[in-house]
């Protein structure tokens, strides 16, 4: 018989008998082998299995396959996906993982603000040059990457954080394909339940899933979906593994349950964003309105073409500038000020000091950014309590 101490200290046999009908967080660092003949074969990948769970935890597994499978929906591509432990962690294991330094990535300059500091900062210190430029202009994109060679990588957001210009993603991922070069979408204003990109032939999706495919925001999580899975393996899932990004099975499994209502809320987001657009666009103290969903916005065509529905984020100006947007927004009592989105309340950001604060303040004017903008995450309440407030606080 062993000691108290021992047994104390050792795992207990797992009393599960039947299946359980939610998937159980697996809060595990490690996995048993049956013999060390086992653990040579799953770590050198003879044996599909579980080793140590920075390189795979099933419960982070079970979400990333899910969100692959969502992303593929009507087709029969089997694209491959691994869960980060954050949407900039997605982020950066996907670029770490394509470009080493040398290598240039074509991006447009009006995308979520630290994404555009991380690339900054991947120029300074990997020597991986950033070249801007408007990616919904084809033949420039198609000019730039004939007359490049270094560029490798092309990288897109659409609808874009916060000003929601679209790109027509079929057009720009068969000229990025046509030069043979890699092409990554952050696709995480739409979900895939509105868009999806890897069928109009990106190669690379990201999502910062702490927003609509979580939906409650009480977690911090990404996911990389890619749609060859032994490059996938090499490059995306080898990154992930050696930086440490895994996310963790707790944050995991809160997005995997956020998710089984991903197309309901999507909706009803949809549905309440372009009630409010539509009643803000008409009201006189408002200067301009961002809503793929108005007809009156510049990409609305595009949107229409590769979206389901538009989504629930948009964002405004008001007569008056910063001065009259900041006593607005201080004047809100329905909505929360609170720096997120997709979640499923009403959610308030001020981008020039917040999510794009880094950003540099031309590129930001540049980019349909200026200092008045006001974002908003519009959530699936009764949409009359949220123009209640709005209107209130604008008027
Ligand atoms: C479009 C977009 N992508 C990526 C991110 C980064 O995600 P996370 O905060 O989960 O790291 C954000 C964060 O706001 C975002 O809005």
């Amino acid at each position: 018989m062993i000691r108290f101490e021992s047994l104390s200290a050792r795992e207990w046999p797992d009393p599960k008998t039947t299946t359980p009908h939610i998937l159980p967080i697996y809060a595990t660092s490690s996995y048993d082998f049956e013999d060390i003949g086992q653990g040579i074969d799953i770590f050198s990948g003879k044996e599909s299995g579980h080793t140590y769970s920075r390189y795979g935890n099933p419960t982070a597994e079970a979400t990333a396959s899910k969100i692959a499978a969502l992303e593929t929906y009507g087709s029969s591509m089997k694209a491959a996906a691994v869960m980060t432990n954050s949407g900039m962690s997605a982020i950066h294991v996907l670029v770490s993982a394509l470009l080493k330094s040398g290598d240039k990535m074509l991006t447009q300059p009006n995308i979520y603000g630290g994404t555009t500091e991380l690339f900054r900062q991947m120029s300074k210190s990997w020597g991986i040059e950033i070249v801007y430029t408007d990616l919904g202009k084809t033949e420039e994109v198609d000019i730039l990457l004939k007359g490049d060679p270094a560029i490798k990588l092309v990288y897109l957001e659409t609808p874009a954080n916060p000003t929601l210009a679209c790109i027509d993603i079929e057009a720009l991922a068969s000229v990025t394909s046509l030069h043979n070069r890699y092409s990554a979408i952050d696709n995480t204003f739409a979900t895939p339940y509105l868009q999806q990109p890897l069928l109009l032939g990106v190669d690379f999706v990201i999502h910062s899933t702490t927003k609509f495919l979580n939906g409650h925001g009480n977690s911090i999580a990404g996911v990389v979906i890619g749609k060859d899975a032994e490059l996938f393996k090499q490059t995306i899932w080898n990154t992930m593994k050696l930086t440490g990004a895994n996310c963790s099975p707790f944050e995991a499994w809160l997005v995997y349950q956020g998710m089984k209502t991903l197309p309901l809320r999507m909706d009803k987001h949809s549905s309440n964003a372009l009630l409010v657009s539509t009643t803000l666009v008409n009201h006189p103290n408002v200067s301009r309105v961002n809503y793929p969903g108005l007809e009156s916005h510049p990409d609305h065509l595009v949107a229409k073409k590769q979206m389901r529905a538009f989504g629930g984020m948009m964002s405004f100006e008001l007569n008056g500038g910063i001065d009259t947007a900041i006593k607005a927004m201080n004047k809100l009592r329905f909505c929360s000020l609170a720096p997120t989105l997709g979640d499923v309340d009403t959610l308030i950001l001020h981008p020039a000091s917040s999510s794009h604060l880094k950003v540099d303040p031309e590129v930001r004017r540049n980019a349909g950014i200026s200092d008045g903008l006001i974002r908003i995450s519009v959530g699936i309440e009764d949409p009359q309590d949220i123009l209640d407030d709005l209107l209130q606080a604008i008027e």
